[in-house]
This record gives structure tokens, sequence and C-alpha cells, in this order.
């Protein structure tokens, strides 16, 4: 891995003081995550800030990830949160399997049986291209309505109306300022929360290759039908996929493709956070 990934606007900065700003107006909070990666696409600097309610932990994406790996995250983090949920923004209907699951939450239970205005109001914050816009858009419905605060109050938190009684408190897509480990900022490269054009597609392609042949070992010869597929050897797996794609020499684009083919579920349901036998123990 030879490129450093750091990536934090300005926006993002001035975003986060604004959520601690608006903390008192809501009463809970849906912090969604990729299922794929739920731990890695959990943003660490601002939990401390939306603790002071309960915060539901939402698993969007759940149609790409590996069934085992989502049970294991669920059962060793369930008492972290006031709630785990899963969804798949993108099929609309499961709308109501979400609010069934908030509905059946005990927490969430206490929240709307205490709450005295007519809508509960919930913040929602995610790493960029979680599923965030998908998920408020689909409980939104149709007519989508983002209303800004007062001019000077926030410039980058929206309330949206559901059409269920809930209000959104939406947030931009946040990162945090330093990636400590590299492996967090590839994997969310991996996933498309960082942008393309910040990263080296060969880099990412490299790690991803080296991660599903440890992990999923059929997943990449099985897709790009390589009947003799170099194992332990990335750079040469690379190689042989590039000229199985007829991309000759062309590295670069045999890279995209490899990502691209990973981001839309192509090689099937595969977890990036990838837990061993001992995780529940530890
Ligand atoms: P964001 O606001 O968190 O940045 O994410 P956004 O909703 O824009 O979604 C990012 C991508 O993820 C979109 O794909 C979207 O369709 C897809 N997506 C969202 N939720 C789910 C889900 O639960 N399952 C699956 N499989 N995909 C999901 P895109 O290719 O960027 O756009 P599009 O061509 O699908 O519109």
């Amino acid at each position: 891995m030879t490129q450093q990934i750091q990536w934090f606007p300005g926006h993002m900065a001035k975003t986060i003081r604004e959520i601690g700003e608006q903390m008192k107006l809501v009463d809970f909070s849906l912090e969604i995550v990729d299922a794929r990666a739920p731990q890695t696409t959990q943003n660490p600097q601002i939990m401390e800030m939306i603790a002071v309610k309960p915060v539901f932990l939402v698993l969007n994406k759940i149609d790409l990830a590996d069934p085992h790996q989502v049970t294991k995250f669920i059962n060793k983090n369930k008492d972290k949160f006031s709630g785990i949920l899963t969804t798949d923004a993108k099929m609309g209907v499961l709308s109501k399997d979400f609010l069934r699951q908030l509905k059946n939450n005990s927490v969430f239970a206490d929240l709307s049986k205490n709450n005295t205005a007519a809508n509960l109001k919930a913040l929602v914050v995610g790493t960029p291209n979680v599923g965030k816009s998908t998920f408020i858009n689909h409980l939104a419905g149709k007519n989508i309505a983002r209303t800004a605060n007062k001019p000077g109050v926030t410039h980058f938190l929206y309330w949206i109306r559901t059409r269920y009684n809930l209000v959104f408190l939406d947030t931009p897509g946040l990162l945090w300022p330093k990636f400590e480990d590299q492996e967090i900022a590839t994997k969310i490269g991996i996933l498309g929360g960082i942008k393309d054009n910040l990263l080296a597609s060969d880099d990412l392609a490299l790690w991803l290759i080296s991660f599903l042949q440890k992990n999923y070992p059929t997943a990449i010869a099985t897709r790009y039908k390589i009947s003799h597929f170099p194992l332990n050897n990335p750079i040469a797996a690379l190689m042989s996929i590039t000229s199985q794609l007829g991309l000759r020499q062309d590295f670069e684009s045999a890279s995209q493709r490899l990502i691209n083919d990973f981001r839309s579920g192509k090689f099937g349901l595969i977890s990036l956070d990838f837990y061993g036998d001992d995780y529940l123990d530890n």
C-alpha cells in the first residue's frame, strides 16, 4: 500500500459542530452503516456526541453482506446500541420491515410512549455511500422536501418529513479527519465512501484480491471463469484478471472493474469486516 488516504473537507468539520448544537432537538439517532463493514463504516468521531440520546445502528445494504458475518457482528455489538436494525434501502418495499423492527424495539417503544409531540425526531448520520439518501428517500416517499433550518442557524442539516410519524434531521455523509489505520481507509474506499479520484485503484484492487483469496477463495476465479488462478500472489492474480477481461496491460481498468464488481455484489455475499471464530469470545 503506497498511498496514504486522507479525506476531510471543511464542511464536514462544520457539520459535526452543527450536529452537536442540534442534539437537543432530536429524540434519537440513526447511524446508517454498510452491512458489509458495519464496524469500519461507523464514525468514531460522533458517537460520543450522539450517544446523549438513544442510538440505533442501521445495517444497510444487507442484500450484499455475508449473513454469517452480520450475525456475528450483531451478537457481539447488540449491547452497545439501543438497537441494531437491518435494511436493504434499494428495495423500497422494505421500509415497512424497517419500521416493524423499530416498533418492536423496547427503547423505541418507550420513546413513542413518552412522546407528546406529533412526530418523533431522529438525527440520521452515515459515512458517504452507505445508502443514507436512498434510505431516507424511501421513508419520505416521492415528494421528498428538504427544509433548511432558519438561515444562519445550520447550513448543512435538513429536516425531512417522512410518510410515517418520523421526522429526520439529515446530515451530509461524514468521514473523520484522520484515518489512524490505513486498512479502514482502504475498505471505505472500496465501498465507495471516498471519491475515487483520490485513490489509487490498483492499491485498492490488490488489497481486495488478497482479502478475497484469504476469506472467499473461490469468489474471483468463479466470477471471471479463471481455471488456474494464482493464489497467494495478488499481483499475478491482477495480471490474470486483466488478461481474462481482454484488457491487455490495462491494470487500471481491470482494477476499477474488480472494485465495481465488488460494489455491486457480483462476487456474491461478501463482508469486508470479516471476523474469525474467536471474535465472539473476545
Ligand atoms: P449516501 O446517501 O449514503 O451517500 O448513499 P446513496 O443513497 O446515494 O447510495 C449509494 C449507492 O448505494 C447507490 O448506488 C444506491 O442505489 C446504493 N444503495 C443504497 N442502499 C442500498 C441497499 O440497501 N442495497 C444495495 N444493493 N444498494 C444500495 P449507485 O450505483 O451509486 O446509484 P444508483 O445507480 O443505484 O442510483
